[in-house]
């Protein structure tokens, strides 16, 4: 299985410091934050690790540079998600885990293996459980069990079809690389993952997996301190 870090967005929430210092490198004690989700996709069984940069993010580059089965590969243009997902060029199972976004008190990416294996190998998508008032905020998974029926997009709290939301990391078969070749823009004008996985829902299962651990989204200088803080208190 090989790992996917997209870590080219332009950090525009954390501006100005993301002028010089990608966000992924914001330390979380004494290693960059990226160094968690790497150490999350490595204990996960990621034998390949692809990092997805842009120009202006070397520091990643400079940081990992000489570190085993880590690849790194540019996204020219922002063009979301389901764009630098796809600069990976890899044609296998890919193990996603968001460069901004870092889950405290498990190793979500493990323990969604697990679950796919239990599946006979199937997508699982790693979610969380979000307040009601706060599902417009989300893609919110709409689920029979655990399977994925569909999954709606920042819904209005009176027609989310539930609390839980997508969260950071996805396991996704080969075939999704596939549906992100011929996605046509959405949300934004942006290539949006979301959009591939709902098209790739229609001809094979996928399965939600609440891990137990909290996401923390450290693309803001909110949920950086908030980070800091989970951080502080599991270890
Ligand atoms: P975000 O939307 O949170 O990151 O994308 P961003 O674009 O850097 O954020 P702002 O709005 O400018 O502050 C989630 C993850 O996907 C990556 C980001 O680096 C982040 O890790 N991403 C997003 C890309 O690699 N390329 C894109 O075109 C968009």
């Amino acid at each position: 299985m090989k790992a996917i870090i997209p870590a080219a967005g332009l950090g525009t929430r954390f501006l100005p410091v993301t002028r010089v210092v990608p966000k992924e490198m914001l330390p979380i004690g004494a290693k960059p934050a990226l160094e968690l989700i790497v150490d999350e996709a490595r204990a996960a069984g990621a034998d390949e690790i692809v990092i997805v940069i842009s120009e202006g993010k070397e520091l990643i580059r400079k940081y990992f540079e000489g570190q085993p089965d880590i690849r790194f590969v540019y996204q020219k243009e922002q063009k979301g998600l389901g764009h630098a997902v796809l600069q990976a060029e890899i044609d296998d199972d890919a193990l996603i885990l968001l460069g901004d976004a870092l889950v405290i008190g498990c190793c979500a990416a493990k323990e969604m293996v697990e679950v796919s294996k239990r599946h006979g190998g199937a997508a699982v998508i790693g979610c969380e459980r979000v307040p009601k008032e706060k599902v417009s905020r989300y893609g919110i998974m709409k689920l029979e069990g655990d399977r994925i029926v569909d999954m709606v997009e920042k819904p209005a709290v009176e027609e989310a079809p539930s609390d839980i939301a997508v969260a950071g990391r996805y396991l996704l078969p080969a075939a999704i690389f596939g549906y992100l070749k011929t996605q046509t823009p959405g949300k934004g004008g942006e290539i949006q993952l979301t959009d591939a996985i709902k098209r790739m829902l229609a001809e094979r299962d996928a399965y939600a997996y609440v891990y137990p651990g909290k996401r923390q989204d450290i693309g803001n200088p909110d949920g950086y301190f908030a980070a800091l803080e989970a951080y502080r208190g599991n270890s």
